[in-house]
């Protein structure tokens, strides 16, 4: 069977190119494993696929060269996303921070993208699993569970490692290898962090709680609701702030990041109440009882030194947190690193020592944020490939 063009993964990214593609007259098929397409847009945002976010930028993004996602992203902005969206009556919400939900089912975006793809004239192969690829002369050669497939455009949207339940596999990094392009090592982003024995026997219990603070690594810092889990750290501040920890590297977390805590503090130095007391205006009780006898003696508020009050003041603003590691792929939201962008034109997303093979969404070393970043990536380095291929 021969193709202008085949895509490897129904996903966001490989959908969206074979639009585009099958937009431009080209005859595109979309070879995908799973007998399924789009699992990740259908389990995404609890359900409800946080499809894009109205602020995503470059700064959005982690990859070793940060500029390489700027002209796709460029190219195709939320604005472009939202106008399908709308064009196919899909009622949508910004739930918080330019995060856009659909009100109803995240299953309203699928069909929406294979509504697309039908009238563009894509042809979409469930079941369909790729055992081996070949490149000879201009023409890539396809070995399938379902027979022999050739094209003369190859894009792999193969995505990440993460969810393996939902057919995630390391395909785009074995093919890249096999045809000697770099690959920046991947591991887990997005992704909840685990605590060393001793932290977690005291911090464990708390499993269920959650409230605001201000999480910070070397790199970078972010503000939103963290949550204790039966294995350490989770909630969104804590999958923000996985992408730029490094592995053994100490979290350090400001607990009272719309407050001065020395501030706070010096207020209530007459104050003959205990300390965990006056505090638990911002923090669960169950959570000071843990926290306070590890920071501070038990007494009275007006009876603390000044200098005791000032290291109880930093214990609160960078109170300092040894992880043990992470949840891993299972728990990952997406996979960091992936295919160099050195290797890859960011124009085109073809690879510059194999013309005609292009790598696209997960598979490549642009990563987002939380909240709608990592599917605004996916459409718009699809729509990128797809103007090409
Ligand atoms: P994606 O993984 O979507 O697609 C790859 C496709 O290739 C899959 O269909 C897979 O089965 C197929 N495939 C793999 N190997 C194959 C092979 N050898 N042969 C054939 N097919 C193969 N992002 C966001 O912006 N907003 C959100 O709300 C969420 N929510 C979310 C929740 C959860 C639980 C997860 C795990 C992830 C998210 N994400 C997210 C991240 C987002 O889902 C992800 O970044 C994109 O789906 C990536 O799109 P891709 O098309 O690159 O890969």
């Amino acid at each position: 069977m021969k193709y202008d063009v085949i895509i490897i993964g129904a996903g966001a990214a490989g959908l969206m190119c074979g639009i585009e593609a099958g937009k431009r007259g080209r005859s595109v098929a979309i070879l995908e494993h799973n007998p399924r397409p789009g699992n990740k847009i259908l389990i995404s945002g609890g359900g409800r696929c946080n499809f894009t976010n109205i602020n995503a930028t470059a700064a959005n993004y982690i990859s070793r060269n940060p500029d390489f996602c700027k002209s796709a992203l460029a190219r195709y902005k939320p604005e472009q996303f939202i106008a399908l969206v709308e064009k196919h009556g899909i009622a949508y919400h910004e739930k918080t921070l330019g995060q856009l939900f659909c009100d109803n089912s995240s299953k309203e975006i699928l069909a929406m993208l294979m509504a697309e793809c039908s009238e563009a004239d894509v042809t979409l192969l469930l079941n369909h699993r790729v055992l081996d690829v070949k490149k000879s002369a201009e023409i890539f050669e396809l070995n399938t569970n379902q027979g022999a497939f050739e094209c003369s455009s190859l894009v792999i949207a193969t995505g990440g490692l993460s969810f393996a339940n939902l057919g995630a596999t390391d395909f785009g990094f074995r093919l890249a290898n096999q045809f000697g392009l770099g690959v920046i090592k991947p591991r887990p982003g997005l992704v909840p962090l685990t605590l060393d024995r001793n932290t977690l026997e005291i911090f464990g219990e708390l499993s269920g709680l959650s409230f605001d603070v201000e999480a910070v690594s070397d790199a970078a810092s972010f503000k939103e609701s963290m949550l204790f889990t039966h294995r350490g750290l989770s909630g969104p501040v804590i999958l923000q702030i996985s992408n730029y920890l490094n592995p053994g590297e100490t979290l350090r977390l400001n607990l009272l990041p719309e407050t001065s805590a020395q501030e706070f503090l010096m207020s209530e130095k007459k104050n003959p109440k205990e300390l965990k007391t006056v505090l638990s205006r911002f923090f669960p009780q169950r959570f000071l009882q843990k926290w306070c006898p590890l920071n501070a003696p038990s007494k009275p508020m007006n009876q603390y030194l000044p200098t005791e009050l000032e290291s109880i003041a930093q214990a609160l603003r960078s109170w300092p947190i040894k992880t043990a590691g992470d949840e891993g792929y299972p728990k990952a939201e997406v996979t960091l690193g992936g295919v160099d962008t050195s290797e890859l034109s960011s124009k085109t997303m073809e690879t510059r020592k194999v013309p005609g093979l292009y790598f696209i969404g997960e598979t490549v070393d642009v990563t987002g944020w939380l909240g709608g970043y990592n599917f605004q990536w996916a459409w718009a380095s699809g729509h990128a490939a797809g103007q090409f291929v």
